[in-house]
């Protein structure tokens, strides 16, 4: 099988690649990625040199360049994990989201159309949570779920999750959906809740907590995404959709707190030293409540659940992060864009 990867150098795409490229040396893996602020080449390095492994530098709005790769790979499988995903900085400069996240999306939609006739094919959309909405202070997300995106960065995930059901209906595109809540664990950019705060208190920097910390997220092991995707691509209906959760509601000042505590005894620090560091800030404009994330169908009719639970999980996030701070100061000098520049300039 032939299999494009979009947005591959980013956080889950990265853990996606590490985990099935070597699970699956029979399938080619192709990663078509811009390599933007958010990518790093170095969370690829486990699987750089795999035969089965190659990596186009590619925006994915750029359409001559969308059509050539398919053309010359005719792809039997599409995993679109490419996207602009912080919601902050939607807000700051939604523009690029609309142009991602929406135009990119029918950019792949359209040459998949052109380039994949086989009848096996498949082009499946990663998506969020986000789309839902906020829920009060009860209720979880279904698949039947009304949307009602609250940020520029869900708008325009819902915008594309509407194009490729759009694409299904009208032109009998083989797609599937999944929608999942918040990930967390290796290779997440250091501006996402978790990752954040573990640097923070590593440099010993405030830990900005928004409003009241009392906003809800569903987290899940970004590696129990992935095999809930994998399980989706070979096993889900077609045309379906399926939420992905983690079962697992935590308020946002008590991951903080479960992060002081983690670091706390993984460094031998007193543990008050590292929560003196929560500073409450201004509230995020328009900051959705809760998540809580009903995945009882995907349980239920393809056997999935979650291995890690969030204890172990942000344990052994907290230690990835301890053992790796190379990585993390890479992405935030920018070093590896350096790199980028002069490898990838004269091609
Ligand atoms: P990320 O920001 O870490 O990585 C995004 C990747 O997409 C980067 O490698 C970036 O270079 C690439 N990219 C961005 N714009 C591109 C473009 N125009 N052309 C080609 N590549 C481009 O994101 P992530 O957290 O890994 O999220 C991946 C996908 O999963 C997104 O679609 C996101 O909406 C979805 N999702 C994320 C979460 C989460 O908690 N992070 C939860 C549910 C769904
Ligand atoms: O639900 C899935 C979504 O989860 C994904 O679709 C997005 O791509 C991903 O970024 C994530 O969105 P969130 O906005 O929930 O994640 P973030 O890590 O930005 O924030 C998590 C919560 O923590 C949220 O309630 C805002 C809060 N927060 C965040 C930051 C960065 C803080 O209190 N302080 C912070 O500094």
């Amino acid at each position: 099988m032939r299999i494009v990867v979009t947005g591959g150098a980013g956080f889950i795409g990265a853990n996606f690649l590490n985990l099935f490229v070597p699970r699956y040396p029979q399938h080619q893996f192709i990663n078509v990625d811009k390599l933007t602020y958010a990518a790093n080449l170095a969370s690829l390095q486990p699987i750089a040199d795999r035969p089965n492994y190659t990596l186009a530098k590619i925006d994915i709005v750029d359409a001559e360049a969308v059509n050539e790769i398919f053309a010359r790979h005719t792809p039997d499988l599409v995993v679109h994990f490419a996207a602009e995903s912080h919601v902050d900085r939607s807000i700051l400069g939604p523009r690029e989201f609309v142009r991602t996240n929406i135009e990119g999306t029918f950019t792949l939609l359209e040459a998949f159309r052109t380039h994949v006739k086989s009848p096996s094919a498949l082009f499946h959309h990663v998506s969020t949570d986000e789309v839902y909405g906020s829920l009060g202070d009860t209720g979880h997300f279904t698949e039947e779920t009304r949307y009602d995106p609250s940020s520029p960065y869900s708008a325009s995930k819902a915008a594309s999750d509407h194009l490729v059901r759009a694409y299904a209906r009208t032109f009998k595109l083989p797609t599937k959906i999944t929608n999942c809540s918040n990930n967390y664990g290796p290779l997440q950019f250091p501006e996402k809740l978790i990752p954040l705060m573990i640097m923070n208190v590593l440099d010993r920097k405030p830990l900005p907590v928004y409003g009241q910390g009392l906003n809800v997220r569903d987290w899940l092991f970004v590696e129990d995404h992935c095999e809930a995707i994998w399980t989706v691509i070979e096993r889900g209906e077609l045309g379906g959709t399926y939420n992905i959760g983690g079962n697992n509601e935590v308020r946002n000042i008590d991951v903080v707190h479960t992060l002081c505590r983690l670091i706390a005894e993984e460094t031998g620090t007193p543990h008050k030293e590292l929560t003196d560091l929560i500073t409450y800030v201004k509230d995020r404009p328009g900051h959705d409540l809760r998540y809580a994330i009903d995945a009882s169908k995907l349980k239920r009719e393809l056997h999935w659940s979650p291995r890690e639970t969030f204890d172990t999980g942000m344990r052994k996030t907290v230690r990835w992060y301890l053992a790796h701070r190379d990585w993390v100061e890479q992405v935030r000098s920018g070093e590896y864009r350096n790199w980028i520049e002069a490898n990838y300039a004269a091609r």
